[in-house]
């Protein structure tokens, strides 16, 4: 790898979509030499690659490099494991996790999102990813597991490290994957450290928090081992904190972008879900989702043999016009919008009711607090790399005073 794959190209996130209608347009099922992998865009087909674990398997570890620490830590991640793992351990996690669990977190997000509102009240500018983004579903997952309110940034930390980016290149491969885990090992063994601690101590003294909840769940007689609920936490960071944090930027950006929408939503706060859902139709957060073919199957007229890499596209198949009626328009009245963005089938995500009900409060309450917020220059925006993550990495926005 040459230094200059290290730095992250600036990806406007409105130069995305020209490559997804590329990539439509190349056909729905296609191999990319250069990539060694499937790419599948069409709305049909990547639904059916995700509904269909038997053969397309979420376990990657054959085909991606590996490392000591990484393995040990991701060892309770259900995300990469099929049926019947997968099965058993959801279930249990499913248990502490409930839909009460999150719908009672409501009135905790608003003290939070007021909280960190309240730091900006008196400035004309500020980075909405610094200020609001970014800590508010790191704090809310930290709290969530009862961590001390004094150690939520070790938590920002180690997501800062563990998921920028900045190892990777645009396209990495599998020597910049190793050289990029070799990198995070240092954060991977303290955190697990410090979860292990952790779990131990709430072993002894259970409280009313998330880990309390997973030691206690139990399924047939089994519970999750330690090492499990230090994966499982590892997971709620990768898949609960950046993507919560892209889909807030991309919600501010792609307001700011569709002149009329701040108006509309003042006029008819109702319209609040719809536009969420339309913004993760829009620019989903993961864009990609990796599978391994795990028999062999014949999927848009071609022959995929077993182990290769399949990566379905989100963000196209999101605009797929045979699914979507007027498909490039962002319209925050689209009901229904059966957007793939939180996924498809049994690993459908586990923490989009958390992820919305944090948007809509954060929503609102930006819109409550200021009378408009605009982008003044996308030029002071930087962006995520998009290999990784589909989101901006510091947004500053002005308040206009009338
Ligand atoms: C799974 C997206 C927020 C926890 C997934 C998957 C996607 C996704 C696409 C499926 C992965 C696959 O099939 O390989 C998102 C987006 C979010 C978000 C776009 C925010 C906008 C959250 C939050 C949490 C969470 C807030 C928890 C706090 C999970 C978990 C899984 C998952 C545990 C694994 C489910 C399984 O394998 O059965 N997410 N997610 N996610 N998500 Fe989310």
């Amino acid at each position: 790898m040459t230094a200059d794959r290290l730095v992250v190209p600036p990806m406007p996130l409105e130069e995305v979509p020209e490559r997804w209608r590329a990539l439509r347009a190349a056909g729905p099922v296609r191999y990319e030499e250069s990539l060694g992998v499937w790419q599948v865009v069409d709305y049909e087909n990547v639904a059916a690659v995700l509904a269909d674990p038997a053969t397309f398997s979420s376990d990657l570890s054959s085909l991606a490099p590996t490392q000591e620490d990484f393995d040990t830590f991701t060892q309770g991640n259900f995300v990469g494991m099929d049926p019947p793992e997968h099965r058993r351990l959801r279930t249990l996690v499913s248990q502490a996790f409930t839909p009460r669990v999150v719908a009672g977190l409501g009135p905790r997000i608003e003290a939070l999102c007021a909280r960190l509102l309240a730091e900006v009240a008196d400035r004309d500018r500020f980075d909405l990813v610094e200020s609001l983004a970014y800590p508010l579903p790191i704090i809310v997952i930290a709290e969530l597991l009862g961590i001390p309110a004094e150690e939520h940034l070790l938590f920002q930390e180690w997501a800062s490290v563990l998921f920028s980016g900045d190892q990777l290149g645009e396209a990495p491969d599998a020597a910049d994957l190793e050289r990029a885990l070799e990198a995070i090992a240092p954060t991977i063994r303290e955190m697990n450290g410090y979860m292990l601690q952790h779990i131990r101590e709430r072993r002894a003294h259970p409280g009313e928090d998330l880990t309390s909840k997973l030691i206690a769940a139990e399924v047939e007689g089994v519970h999750l081992e330690d090492q499990q609920m230090v994966g499982f936490v590892a997971l709620l960071l990768v898949a609960g904190h950046v993507t919560t944090t892209a889909l807030l930027g991309n919600a501010v950006v792609t307001f700011d972008r569709h002149p009329g929408t701040d108006a509309a939503l003042r006029a008819d706060p109702g319209l609040l879900p719809t536009a969420i859902e339309e913004v993760l139709r829009w620019l989903p957060p993961f864009p990609e989702l990796g599978r391994r073919v795990a028999k062999p199957v014949v999927l848009g007229g071609h022959e995929l043999a077993v182990d290769t890499m399949v990566m379905t596209n989100l963000g196209a198949a999101n605009r797929d016009p045979s699914r979507f009626a007027a498909a490039d328009v962002f319209d925050v009245t689209r009901n229904p919008n059966p957007h793939l963005t939180f996924g498809h089938g049994i690993h459908f995500c586990f923490g989009a009711p958390l992820a919305r009900l944090e948007a809509r409060i954060a929503l609102r309450m930006l819109q409550e607090r200021f009378r408009s917020l605009v982008v003044p220059s996308y030029e002071d925006v930087t962006y995520q790399n998009p290999a990784v993550i589909l989101g901006v990495r510091r947004l500053p926005v002005e308040v206009v005073r009338q």
